[in-house]
């Protein structure tokens, strides 16, 4: 290849990868160097990006002598997508010597529509379980006449428990893309913040007082006033202190911290929630906000719960810029930290 050529090809934003026909990588550009730390002149391309779609496409370019396009993901990086353009160039036309893997790196784009599409088989699957179960009552109710009164009610308030499912997981789900696009600026005012957390308690008093439980406000913070969001950080409570709630014994207590706390130099009001109940294994911990992600579906589904509970709570903290950590051992309870920055902008 000439010198010029492979000037100009170590400018273009593309892994390009030249092969000679007994695949030999015959010259590479710095964008494919970044990628494949590994690769090398003289080495089979097979050494260095292994596939088997990518592997036959080269041979049937050589045999057919003409371009190809192939989609392939590598068996040495499994998590990395491409599109290979396999092209002859012009310099070469004629005696198809050389062969150019141009590869574009589709893996984000992939990463997107997977988690675009579980996101809708998810949200499917949630609403149809509740779905096909109300139907199932209705047409048990029509087609039976010598249903009691009894039955018919107790079958009318599992629809209702069903419908109001539905209900919570839409409003879930409305909530979650409101404070996910974060297309309009959130309206802030200073807000007492032990006050917000009262009324997050408030709010859960009856699933408090129905499993015997003490919930411990210990408000340490001196500030007080902080500029934020009140809907949504009640919200980010409820959603905690409701989770505290559910995954607790009968009798055990919650315990709720206030103080302020400086993290990298910045000063935030630190609310820490801490459970005596079962805790969390160090497999999930990492996993627990992103949408849908609950450790025992069936049980959470039982309680109530659709499992987008913390990636609202993780999102709305994002729109204040604060932070949110999680640590837990099983059977030694969790404690939810919630950071929120004094000065929000
Ligand atoms: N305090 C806790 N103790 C033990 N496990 C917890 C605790 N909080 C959350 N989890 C685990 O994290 C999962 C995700 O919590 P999240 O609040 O997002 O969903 P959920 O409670 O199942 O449903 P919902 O969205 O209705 O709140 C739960 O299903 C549960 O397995
Ligand atoms: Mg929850």
């Amino acid at each position: 290849m000439k010198k010029n050529i492979k000037k100009a090809l170590d400018k273009v934003p593309l892994i390009t990868i030249a092969i000679s026909v007994d695949r030999n990588i015959t010259y590479y550009n710095n964008f494919a160097k970044q990628k494949f730390l590994f690769i090398e002149e003289g080495r089979d391309i097979n050494a260095v990006i292994r596939s088997m779609e990518l592997n036959s496409f080269i041979d049937k370019a050589f045999r057919e002598k003409i371009d190809f396009k192939v989609e392939f993901q590598p068996s040495n990086y499994e998590d990395w997508y491409f599109i290979a353009d396999l092209v002859f160039f012009p310099e070469s036309e004629g005696s198809h010597k050389e062969l150019i893997v141009i590869l574009t790196d589709q893996t984000m784009l992939y990463n997107y529509e997977k988690m675009r599409t579980d996101f809708v088989a998810n949200v499917s699957h949630e609403l149809r379980t509740p779905l096909s179960s109300i139907v199932g009552y209705i047409e048990t109710i029509k087609n039976d006449i010598n249903l009691g009164k009894i039955t018919t009610n107790k079958f009318l308030d599992i629809m209702e428990d069903q419908a109001w499912r539905m209900t919570r997981l839409v409003e879930d789900l409305l909530m979650l893309s409101k404070y996910e696009a974060g297309d309009k600026p959130l309206e802030l005012k200073e807000t007492e913040i032990a006050n917000i957390l009262q009324k997050a308690i408030d709010n859960l008093n009856k699933k408090i007082e129905d499993k015997k439980l003490k919930v411990n406000l210990n408000d340490l913070f001196t500030k007080k006033l902080i500029s934020l969001n009140s809907d949504s950080i009640i919200q980010v409570f409820i959603n905690i202190i409701d989770n505290a709630i559910k995954y607790s014994d009968e009798g055990s207590e919650i315990n709720i911290v206030l103080k302020q706390a400086i993290l990298d130099d910045n000063a935030y009001v630190q609310v820490q929630i801490k459970d005596q109940g079962e805790g969390i294994s160090n497999e999930h911990l990492n996993r627990l906000t992103e949408r849908f992600y609950r450790i025992d579906k069936n049980r959470s589904r039982d309680l109530g719960g659709t499992g987008l509970g913390l990636s609202i709570v993780k999102h709305i903290i994002n729109r204040h810029n604060g932070k949110f950590t999680i640590e837990s051992e099983i059977n030694q309870g969790s404690t939810f930290t919630v950071y929120l920055p004094f000065e929000f902008n």
